[in-house]
């Protein structure tokens, strides 16, 4: 059993935890990700490992409440226990060599970046950060990533914060003014990291996106988390997260997102059902 240790909520629809997992932190790398159960009737739930305290043994995940599984998730405490929380998975991310990053967060796709952020600026890259939300309200992570950035642009698309705009227009405007990138990491929405893929190679950036598709084993047996990538099948739970952005077939990935969306409604409506006391199943 791994017990939640720490809990804060970051914005009305995302939360942050840290998990008692010492063998997953001793082991940890950014990049990686875990997959927990709440109980034995749970579903297996994929998540970016978003810190690690190797020391305390603890994991820091970072999740947005978007169906049933990640809302019972954030109605559980300090105190609580998970059943089953198994990691290091995926291959961590390769950062070492690179001299000036940009790296990319889209909305919580900043949960996933930030490790990889923190690991370029220990390694003594130039760090510059843009960060990307709807409105102000939803913005996480600004100290964090201030703190392991040279530069952090945070823009919102409202303009709410005083800095209205997408990512892709931060990047291209500091690319315009002279910075010189040999890397540029973008994670976030698919449509985001197509865009920043597509802006990067005109320049010829190298470009790292993380993929997020459904997973259901996590080692590479289901084929649930299957893209084409450079023309070639990858599973993303063992190949991944991490791919090159140029390679990507995000029309495909796309389209494979939303196969499973008429079943995840009906799961979150029928817990919707039996907090309200109609038993349905
Ligand atoms: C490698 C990886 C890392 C991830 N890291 C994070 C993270 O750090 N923070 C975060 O908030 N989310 C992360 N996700 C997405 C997270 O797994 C889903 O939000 C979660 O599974 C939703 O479950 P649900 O029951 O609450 O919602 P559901 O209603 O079941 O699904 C809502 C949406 O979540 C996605 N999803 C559902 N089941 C899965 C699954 N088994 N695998 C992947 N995606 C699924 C789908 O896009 C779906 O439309 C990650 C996914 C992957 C594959
Ligand atoms: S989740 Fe099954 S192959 Fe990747």
């Amino acid at each position: 059993m791994y017990k939640i240790v720490k809990k804060e909520v970051l914005n009305p629809s995302v939360v942050l935890m840290d998990i008692e997992a010492p063998y997953v932190a001793r082991k940890a790398e950014p990049g990686q990700f875990i997959i927990f159960r709440i109980d034995d009737a749970g579903e297996r739930i994929p998540l970016t490992i978003a810190d690690f305290d190797r020391e305390k043994g603890t994991v820091t995940i970072i999740f947005q409440i978007v169906g049933k599984t990640t809302r019972v998730l954030s109605e559980m405490n300090e105190g609580d226990f998970l059943l089953d929380f198994v990691g290091p998975l995926g291959v961590a991310s390769h950062l070492e060599g690179y001299k000036k990053v940009a790296v990319i967060g889209g909305g919580l796709g900043t949960a996933i970046a930030y490790p990889q952020a923190k690991k370029l600026h220990a390694l003594g890259a130039e760090v510059h950060s843009i960060t990307g939300f709807r409105n102000k309200d939803l913005i996480i992570l600004e100290k964090e990533m201030q703190a392991v950035s040279d530069k952090l642009i945070v823009a919102t698309d409202d303009g709410s914060n005083g800095n209205k705009g997408f990512v892709t227009n931060v990047l291209k405007q500091l690319i315009e003014e002279g910075n010189k990138y040999d890397l540029v990491i973008a994670i976030g929405p698919l449509v985001m990291m197509r865009a920043v893929s597509n802006m990067t190679r005109e320049y010829g950036i190298k470009t790292l996106v993380s993929m997020n598709p459904v997973m259901i084993d996590g080692t590479g047996m289901c084929g649930g988390c299957r893209l084409t990538v450079g023309g070639k099948t990858k599973f993303a739970c063992v190949d991944g997260p991490d791919f090159d952005g140029h390679e990507v077939d995000f029309d495909e990935a796309m389209r494979r997102q939303g196969m499973y969306k008429k079943h995840e409604s009906e799961s979150t409506e029928l817990h919707a059902c039996r907090l309200g006391g109609v038993t349905n199943a």
